[in-house]
């Protein structure tokens, strides 16, 4: 089978076009033929080993799978003998773990991993990046309990999780605000969101407005720069792991009325997480949610896929059609 393998973290030209035997399912996977995969914000970290703390698990000195990408989409293929959830042919679509290997034209999967049956109203290139709502409904639903009529700001809302995040919150009946770049103003208005602030000419810090939740997914703020337009009670989230949002969190916890509130979706436990997509697919089966999709390539042209990704100004998500 075609695969895309690093040998070593580095650069775009560490990723090689290869060819390795197609795997076998053990007793409790199920074999995935491969139809899409998301390159999301955590490929090109997965590639350069970064933040360094990652390579606990990704490998220290050089990556332990060879084989990177971690979402998918794709139709069973084979099950392994003692599989009782799926049948072979069953559109899927998942996230493979800590085993990663979906860039590549099947992957293996345990049956109990994060695998689900595919929506009937979606299709595979639609439903491959689902599995990054999880971030967007840890942080809306779970950190901060959207509640309808809540005012919410999510900075950097065309983005992956940005654009998930303005659909989730309004699907809570929350009143939204998206901040992007002028390009992507009418991309957040088709999520649904209420106004949309272009960053460019204005800044939400300074539009005398007042916020239950601020999600600054893109981090470009801070909490000390946010903290004037909350409410009383706001919530600031920021998805990106720093000393200060760590510290800050703990600081609000016991001495502040307005909370800081981070959480590393990934390192939260299958059943959880698992939790939270039959949560989403709900969703998306009563059309209150939709994954838009920016530009699509094929696994030739993966160093392509990396770069655009890399650029931090994608729309939505960026696809893999596998061509099998
Ligand atoms: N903690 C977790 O569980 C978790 C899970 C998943 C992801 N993450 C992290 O979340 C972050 C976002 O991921 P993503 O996949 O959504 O990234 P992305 O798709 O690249 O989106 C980033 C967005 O930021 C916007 N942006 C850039 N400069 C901005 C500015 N000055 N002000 C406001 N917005 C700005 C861009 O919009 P324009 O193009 O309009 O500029 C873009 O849409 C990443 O750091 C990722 O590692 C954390």
């Amino acid at each position: 089978m075609r695969v895309v393998k690093i040998t070593k973290y580095g650069t775009l030209d560490v990723l090689k076009l290869d060819c390795l035997e197609k795997p076998k399912p053990k007793d409790d996977e199920v074999l995935v033929k491969i139809k899409a995969i998301p390159i999301t914000t955590e490929d090109p970290l997965q590639r350069k080993g970064k933040p360094y703390f990652t390579r606990l698990f990704l490998g220290l000195t050089k990556p332990k799978r060879s084989v990177i990408g971690a979402e998918f989409s794709g139709r069973i293929e084979a099950i392994g003998k003692n599989v009782t959830l799926f049948d072979i042919g069953d559109s899927v679509f998942g996230h493979s773990g800590s085993n990663l290997g979906c860039y590549a034209e099947y992957v293996c999967v345990k049956q109990n991993g994060l695998i689900l049956k595919r929506p009937l109203n979606m299709n595979d290139e639609e439903v491959a990046p689902v599995c990054t709502f999880m971030a967007a409904w840890n942080f809306m639903v779970v950190l901060a309990n959207v509640k309808p009529n809540q005012n919410v700001l999510i900075n950097g809302a065309s983005g992956t999780v940005g654009s998930a995040a303005v659909q989730i919150a309004k699907s809570f009946g929350a009143i939204v605000t998206g901040v992007c770049s002028t390009t992507n103003i009418e991309v957040v208005k088709s999520l649904g969101a209420d106004q949309v602030i272009d960053y460019t000419t204005d800044s939400f810090t300074e539009n005398n407005e007042l916020y239950d939740i601020i999600f600054d997914v893109a981090n470009k703020s801070t909490f000390s720069q946010s903290k004037y337009s909350l409410t009383r009670n706001g919530i600031y989230l920021n998805p990106v792991l720093s000393a200060s949002i760590l510290a800050q969190m703990l600081w609000t916890r016991i001495f502040s009325q307005k909370k800081v509130k981070f959480s590393a979706t990934g390192l939260l436990s299958i059943s959880i997480r698992k939790g939270y997509l039959k949560q989403i697919v709900e969703l998306f089966e009563k059309n209150k949610l939709k994954t838009i999709i920016d530009k699509r390539y094929c696994l030739e042209q993966i160093i392509e896929a990396h770069r655009y990704v890399e650029g931090g100004n994608k729309k939505g998500n960026v696809i893999i059609n596998m061509i099998n």
